[in-house]
């Protein structure tokens, strides 16, 4: 490998290291707000969790949907909260008691350091409802909207920056679905409404919800022509499973986004090429993350409860390493990709999990996230690496060593991460780092597990990082050892 500081990808955009909670399951209620909880603050939020969340500096949370946000109504959620009814919840089939709404998240983001990223509803409202929504939020006074949220107690605008017109519209599954001939003129109408209540916001429209839908990429395709000049980053989700229990392919997967990033770069660029424009769309991907624990369990939900556990995977060890290479990837694309949230937070597929009543606890996939979101601010630079590869069912030619490395230049350090996609045998990095004068290794983080299978619980933390890497740098290279399936943070700093 040779980690080289003139080979720049790019400033890394902090906003990658987002978020996203839902209106669904337990990632509002009994995640972020619990009023009866121990360790409940005056507002009903929990500590324990805030603490969490602010252990991952996370910047950027996508809120409040998801499915759910396709049928939202936002006025619902203000206000009064004894005023404020009780609807059926129709994306997730369950009771929304609203008592959470717009004003008490933007409270919560606050607390841990976050700005908030909004969704209007595209499915069942449109222009109308995202224009006021936006005047209630952003317009400092002196209209309906406006005054109606200084009535709620909030004199200040919120002034928030960005906002998602709609969610995987291209879906059959969303309520309100639409064609990409449907959304691109809805969302460029919606768009030009809402810049001119607050012409200083950045816009995401809807691409595809995955590489699997057989409108990719063509309904990316379709939505830009109609809104490239109105939006500024079109929408990428995409989740992952191991379903059929193959390790070496399920690694992979990482793979597929980055491929998914290329082409929807190529489809921004050719559109911006058809249009003559001197505007770049770049990439949010605000959904991604290892998602099937929990499908069996999720088919047996009462309907219409409220809070039930929904979506509620329990990482294991290897989900943490496809974690770890799908972070790696945005790193690689940050040239690209200006913001993307790990969906969900708390609760919903989620590095954070809370017992109701009880603790708060990390998953496995927690580390990865909180690993890169510390040691990967600043420049992202080109690695050039040489690594042994492997074929599996879906891939070709996968590298066994994935990485990435990050010059924070303001701090003095680089940080090199490396997943070691090997299952069975341990590999011999040599990392050529001599434009890096008078640096030392200062930290080797691993996050490795005999049991590819191991997860971590309320009571128990089996998959943890230690910082016991096995690494030296001598005149200029490197040598570490990165063990069979691991995560690897190697931190140089400058010698002071
Ligand atoms: O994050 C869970 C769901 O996944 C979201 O509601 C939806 O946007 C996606 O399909």
């Amino acid at each position: 490998m040779v980690v080289d500081k003139d080979f720049r990808v790019s400033e890394i955009d902090d906003r990658i290291y987002g978020s996203f909670i839902e209106h669904l399951g337990r990632a509002v209620y009994g995640g972020v707000y619990e009023p009866d909880h121990p360790e409940a603050d005056e507002n009903g939020f929990r500590k324990d969790v805030i603490e969490l969340v602010k252990e991952l500096n996370v910047p950027i949370i996508r809120y409040p949907g998801g499915n759910m946000v396709s049928a939202y109504n936002w006025e619902d959620g203000v206000g009064p909260k004894v005023e404020r009814p009780r609807r059926l919840e129709l994306a997730w089939r369950t009771i929304e008691t609203n008592e959470i709404g717009t004003n008490e998240f933007v409270d919560w983001a606050n607390l841990v350091n976050s700005e908030v990223m909004m969704a209007v509803n595209l499915g069942t409202r449109g222009i109308d409802a995202a224009r006021n929504f936006i005047e209630y939020c952003n317009h400092p006074g002196g209209t309906y909207y406006s005054d109606l949220r200084k009535k709620h107690g909030y004199e200040k605008p919120h002034n928030i920056k960005t906002w998602c017109l709609g969610n995987e519209m291209d879906g059959p599954w969303q309520i309100g679905h639409k064609t990409a001939e449907e959304y691109g003129r809805l969302a460029l109408e919606t768009a030009k409404a809402m810049r001119l209540v607050d012409p200083t916001i950045e816009l995401v429209a809807c691409g595809s919800s995955n590489t699997g839908m057989p409108t990719f990429p063509q309904y990316e395709a379709t939505t830009l022509e109609h809104t490239y000049e109105a939006i500024d980053y079109i929408s990428l989700h995409q989740y992952y499973g191991n379903r059929n229990n193959d390790t070496a392919n399920y690694l992979a997967k990482s793979m597929d986004m980055e491929h998914f990033i290329k082409t929807i770069t190529s489809t921004c660029d050719y559109i911006k090429a058809k249009k003559r424009s001197k505007k770049t769309i770049n990439l949010s991907f605000d959904e991604w993350n290892v998602w099937y624990h929990s499908n069996q369990k999720d088919k047996e939900i009462e309907p219409w409860s409220i809070a039930p556990p929904q979506l509620e995977d329990v990482y294991n060890f290897e989900d943490a390493l496809l974690v770890g290479s799908m972070l790696m990837t945005f790193l690689r694309n940050s040239d690209r990709v200006k913001i993307a949230c790990m969906a969900q937070l708390v609760n919903v597929i989620a590095p954070i999990m809370t017992e109701n009543g009880g603790k708060a606890w990390k998953q496995t996939i927690f580390y990865p996230y909180a690993h890169v979101s510390a040691y990967g601010r600043g420049v992202a630079l080109q690695p050039v690496v040489s690594s042994p590869k492997y074929d599996s069912k879906d891939f070709t030619d996968v590298p066994y060593i994935d990485s990435a490395s990050v010059y924070n230049e303001e701090k003095e350090e680089v940080t090199i991460f490396a997943v070691n996609r090997h299952l069975k045998e341990s590999v011999e990095l040599s990392a050529d780092v001599r434009s890096f004068e008078g640096y030392d290794i200062i930290e080797h983080i691993v996050l490795e597990n005999e049991d590819l299978k191991a997860v971590n619980t309320a009571t128990s933390q089996a998959v943890q990082p230690h910082s016991n890497g096995v690494s030296t740098l001598t005149n200029g290279i490197v040598e570490a050892n990165l063990g069979k399936a691991s995560w690897n943070v190697i931190r140089l700093a400058k010698r002071k």
